[in-house]
């Protein structure tokens, strides 16, 4: 039996099938698994995810019990869940993205969206059923005692329905996302609202990436529930039980990543992208295709720099690799539209014969990510709303001379926002001219933040932030 377990959505690796029935094992995407992966394997720690996909559903259907790792992959210990597809799709597209991903980095179209009502109830059914399932896992796996980190907002429910089942386990939840302030959160169902908050309260200990995201859960739990926080302690008590509230930022394995883009596949990426752009200044961003990470607006922010600087035309590239995701949800197939079509304005009004103003890659290619990060001069990260973001803390780590454009509604904004140019992430003319001040920053000032961004990012590497979340259930 397992004495530490882990529990997401997305697990470290993901299969495709191919036609011939051929399985293809690829690193997992996201912050969650970035920080993850490394650590847990190191650690022997049992990780429960869901089955994502065909491929996935296939891996898990020759592995005895779910387990991948038993069946010749080398994963350290996981075990996927193959739960029914069409429950699976209710539950991670229809409530986990569509609904509380968009609750809680305040995504709505408020006149239109949201519309709660018998479609949803069956969805919400869908959710329980998933959180249920891991739960059930958890319960199966767990030895006496165990420490159980369940991770993210689409798990909400499964730390109180586990302790139904195992009262003797010590649970924690962590929440990758923003939380949201109670008057936008109050826009769910109230039932629901309620259920996702004593969700999370079933847990001993719930962390958060930064103050300001737990003091919102705080301030959720005393608004939606009558529940009593302690600001001073970091506690929430409700019916008489106490779950802690925990900040634990996180952060870079600073030489792990630095040993990655070292390799030859990133640089050849790099001499690629340089005989592509010659020695223009570059400009990059680096995301996933998703909603809150604001990339329509910082294209049009991009383009009003060209539209103001004349003197840069043909002197930098911006270089914007958006990669899938999502793509179940038509908004995010008409965001991917959307930001095709804003490039496509940008081509069409500024390039020339032997300049290119923007580089658009839609595909995933992660060696090719690092290559960008090394030739930096600005990394542009605009969120509308972040938990934390990754990227602004990989990009420092791997340039010794980038810049650092930030959304103040970033959670990384809490550490780095001193050495980086912060902007307000719907202020385009302010986006603007940060890309401006960030291409004209003096060579002595900028090498001397991006030390400090370094040092910031660096600071609570995976290792150190897994660590307090167990520390945090001893
Ligand atoms: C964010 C979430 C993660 C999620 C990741 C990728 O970082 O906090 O839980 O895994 O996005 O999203 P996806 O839907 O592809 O898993």
């Amino acid at each position: 039996m397992n004495s530490v377990l882990l529990a997401s959505n997305r697990g470290p690796v993901s299969f495709t099938v191919s036609d011939d029935g051929e399985l293809t094992m690829r690193r997992g995407g996201g912050g969650l698994v970035s920080g993850l992966s490394g650590v847990a394997k190191d650690d022997g720690v049992l990780w429960i995810c869901a089955a994502l996909s065909d491929g996935d559903r296939s891996a898990v259907r020759l592995a005895a019990g779910g387990r991948i790792d038993q069946a010749g992959y080398d994963t350290g210990p996981l075990r996927m869940l193959d739960i029914a597809p069409a429950v699976f799709h209710r539950a991670y597209n229809a409530v986990a993205n569509s609904t509380l991903w968009f609750v809680n980095h305040l995504l709505y179209d408020i006149p239109n969206t949201p519309n709660f009502g018998t479609r949803f109830e069956r969805e919400w059914e869908s959710y329980r059923d998933y959180n249920g399932a891991f739960a059930l896992a958890l319960a199966e796996e767990a030895g006496h005692g165990a420490r159980v980190m369940v991770q993210d907002y689409h798990l909400t429910l499964t730390p109180a329905m586990l302790r139904a089942e195992r009262p003797d386990l010590r649970i924690a939840h962590f929440s990758h996302t923003p939380w949201a302030p109670p008057e936008y959160f109050s826009l769910l169902p109230d039932e629901v609202a309620r259920e996702v908050l004593e969700g999370i309260l079933g847990a001993d200990h719930a962390g958060f990436l930064t103050d300001r995201w737990a003091q919102a859960f705080m301030d959720c739990c005393e608004r939606l529930l009558g529940a009593e926080a302690d600001r001073v302690g970091r506690s929430v008590t409700h019916e008489g039980r106490t779950t802690r509230i925990g900040v634990q930022s996180l952060g870079v394995d600073g030489s792990a990543l630095w040993e990655r883009a070292c390799e030859p596949d990133v640089e050849s990426h790099m001499t690629a992208l340089r005989e592509q752009v010659g020695d223009r200044r570059l400009i990059v961003r680096i995301d996933r295709t998703e909603l809150s990470k604001n990339i329509v607006r910082g294209l049009i922010a991009y383009r009003e720099f060209l539209a103001a600087h004349p003197e840069w035309h043909g002197r930098v590239v911006h270089l914007a690799f958006a990669y899938p995701s999502r793509h179940d949800l038509p908004e995010y197939r008409e965001y991917t539209a959307s930001v095709q079509r804003r490039a496509q304005e940008i081509e069409d009004e500024y390039a020339t014969d032997d300049w290119d103003p923007l580089i658009l890659n839609v595909n995933d290619d992660y060696p090719r990510s690092l290559a960008a990060y090394r030739m930096a001069d600005v990394l542009l990260v605009n969120p509308i709303r972040d938990g934390m973001n990754l990227v602004a803390k990989e990009g420092p780590v791997l340039s010794e001379r980038c810049a650092l454009v930030l959304s103040r509604e970033a959670g990384a904004a809490a550490e780095l926002g001193q050495h980086a140019l912060l902007v307000n992430p719907y202020d385009i003319s302010g986006t603007a001219a940060a890309l401006h001040d960030a291409l004209v920053m003096p060579e002595d000032e900028r090498r001397m933040r991006r030390d400090k961004l370094h040092a910031a990012a660096t600071a609570l590497p995976p290792q150190k932030w897994f660590a307090a979340q167990l520390d945090a259930l001893t």
